[in-house]
């Protein structure tokens, strides 16, 4: 039995793998409709959440299989006290794996030391997100048609974003890669990132504040939403959220193939205008997230 806590949980080559299924998923929906009758997927949402449980669920149901769980810790018996561990145990009596988002870092890689099925991990805390990730690299993938020499420009709150934490692990393990970390002062990449991945690794990256200066060198631009949860302070947040707002004439120095992602959801990091732009990729984002999914799903139950 096998969790997914961390993207650096997946090889490279199973990365590859996953791509490639997600792929012949799109091409051949038909050939995976059945592939996980009968089984169920437990969605245990201790914090809110559209894409990720939706895309779960829906790539559970695509699968041929079914869904139960909660979408909120007070919908739970969380909320009379009862333990991370004490929930999994007991839903792993139900299904054949969990899908968890909770506030607290850790609290899935607590859940997979409890459980007797497959964890995977939908977001902890400020810390991870492995299978927005998972979303990411197909999108980059079709995009880019690969994964080296691309220079990636993050771009807002990179201290409190999990999704931004994940991405840099993953596109570490490349050839070439190149990172502009773009934020306000108070909202940098944490130490144990830029030391653990970007220095421990030999990774090129500059820190900025400056977004369109940035802008002609890249080829992927990343932005992030201003984590207003992760807050302790209303008036920070309120000074900082619209640090970055990309508008059309933002683009104009910018690649023609450059790709614009964010993981969603936005608040007004990205105006609608830019939406009709060829280069906005985040919706397909949200897309390919339900593929590769599915992907991981098959994969964690062993399923050929
Ligand atoms: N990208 C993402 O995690 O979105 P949700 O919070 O809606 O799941």
């Amino acid at each position: 039995m096998r969790s997914i806590i961390d993207i650096l949980d997946l090889s490279t080559q199973e990365i590859d793998e996953l791509i490639a299924t997600a792929c012949d998923i799109i091409d051949n929906p038909d050939k995976y409709a059945e592939k996980c009758k009968r089984k169920k997927l437990a969605t245990l949402f201790f914090e809110p959440s559209t894409r990720t449980r939706l895309s779960f669920e829906a790539a559970m149901y695509e699968l041929g299989g079914n869904v139960i769980g909660f979408s909120a810790a007070n919908n739970s018996s969380a909320a009379k006290g009862e333990s991370v561990s004490d929930t999994v145990k007991t839903v792993s009596c139900y299904a054949d794996i969990i899908a968890m988002r909770h506030p607290k870092e850790g609290a899935p890689m607590v859940a997979s030391m409890a459980a007797s099925v497959p964890i995977i991990n939908a977001g902890d805390g400020g810390h991870n997100h492995p299978t927005q990730t998972l979303a990411d690299l197909l999108t980059i993938y079709r995009e880019k048609g690969g994964f080296d020499n691309l220079t990636i420009g993050l771009c807002g709150d990179l201290k409190f974003g999990r999704t931004v934490h994940s991405l840099i692990n993953a596109m570490s393990r490349y050839k070439g890669i190149k990172f502009i970390l773009i934020s306000p002062e108070e909202l940098k990449l944490p130490d144990y990132v830029t030391n653990n991945v970007l220095r421990k690794n030999n990774i090129s990256y500059t820190e900025t504040t400056d977004l369109l200066g940035s802008m002609p060198e890249l080829d992927i631009l990343y932005m992030t939403r201003v984590q207003r949860e992760r807050f302790f302070n209303e008036q920070d947040y309120i000074r900082l959220k619209d640090s970055y707002i990309l508008t059309p004439d933002k683009l104009e120095t910018a690649k023609e193939d450059l790709a614009v992602m964010h993981p969603l959801p936005r608040v007004n990091e990205i105006s609608v205008a830019v939406d009709n732009d060829k280069r906005a990729c985040y919706f397909k984002q949200v897309l390919n997230g339900k593929y590769m999914r599915m992907a991981l799903i098959m994969k964690l139950l062993g399923v050929e």
